[in-house]
């Protein structure tokens, strides 16, 4: 599990270079994200903080809502840089993993996470971590994927070689049950599809590494990805798939 966590790390520090090219996807959601956000409970005293925050996407859409004091908390010290150079002292960083964020109970008002909760390995210490330190009357709002994200580039390896090659999504009804679980009030949860096209797998493998999701949780089949096998994976797809979907 520590493991998971240090290459999870390990891909999102490295895409950062290329991370805002290529993140339409996280664009799309933060966008929809934030359109939740009801605007008449928002004030420039509300503490809040973008978890997984990357490369500030959430968060200065977040400071157009006129949110003042934003903490961008992220487990790539990388991602935060970047965040730093771009918006120097108008937010608070803190480098933390959302499983242990050391932060006082009680902290925030509101809470966003745009496309994070998907990285975590134990989805119920995620979030009875973030409960604790929401305030009592806080928020807390996120996006995150659904089984059937990706599923092109899933069955595409599945019929070269078993074992996963894309990382698998925890279903929607145990996303809620866990939610529940962990003494969230639920106000609303919607499943939305969106597409992105790519012209073959490679541009949506690209994609992925260039934002840092290529890190495959758990992986079991770690031989050599020969030309035989990419060959016929591209011609599996070719025949079958013309887009790539994600969930979320
Ligand atoms: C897909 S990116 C999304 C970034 C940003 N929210 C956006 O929408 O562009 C996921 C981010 O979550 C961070 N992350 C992954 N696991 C994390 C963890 N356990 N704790 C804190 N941040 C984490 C990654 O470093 C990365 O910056």
């Amino acid at each position: 599990m520590l493991n998971n966590l240090k290459f999870v790390k390990k891909s999102f520090s490295a895409a950062v270079p290329h991370y805002d090219n290529f993140a339409l996807l996280q664009q799309i959601t933060s966008d929809l994200l934030i359109s939740l956000i009801p605007i008449e409970v928002v004030n420039d005293r509300l503490i809040c903080a973008d978890l997984g925050a990357g490369t500030g996407y959430t968060s200065e859409k977040l400071s157009k809502l006129k949110i003042k004091n934003l903490t961008m908390i992220d487990l790539s010290q990388k991602m935060l840089s970047q965040c730093k150079n771009k918006f120097e002292n108008q937010f608070l960083y803190l480098n933390a993993d959302v499983n242990q964020l050391g932060i006082k109970d009680n902290t925030f008002d509101l809470i966003c996470s745009n496309l994070m909760i998907q990285w975590s390995d134990n989805l119920d210490k995620t979030l009875s971590e973030i409960n604790r330190v929401l305030k009592e009357q806080g928020t807390f709002f996120f996006s995150t994927l659904l089984p059937g994200s990706l599923i092109e580039l899933d069955k595409s390896w599945k019929s070269v070689e078993q074992g996963d090659h894309i990382n698998q999504f925890l279903p929607f009804d145990n996303l809620k049950k866990s939610i529940l679980e962990n003494n969230f009030q639920i106000q609303s949860l919607t499943k939305k599809e969106i597409k992105l096209e790519f012209n073959n797998p490679l541009e949506a493998m690209k994609s992925l590494k260039y934002v840092g999701a290529n890190f495959v949780k758990n992986r079991q089949n770690k031989g050599l990805c020969t030309a035989n096998k990419l060959t016929k994976m591209f011609d599996f797809y070719s025949r079958n798939f013309k887009k790539i979907i994600w969930l979320n």
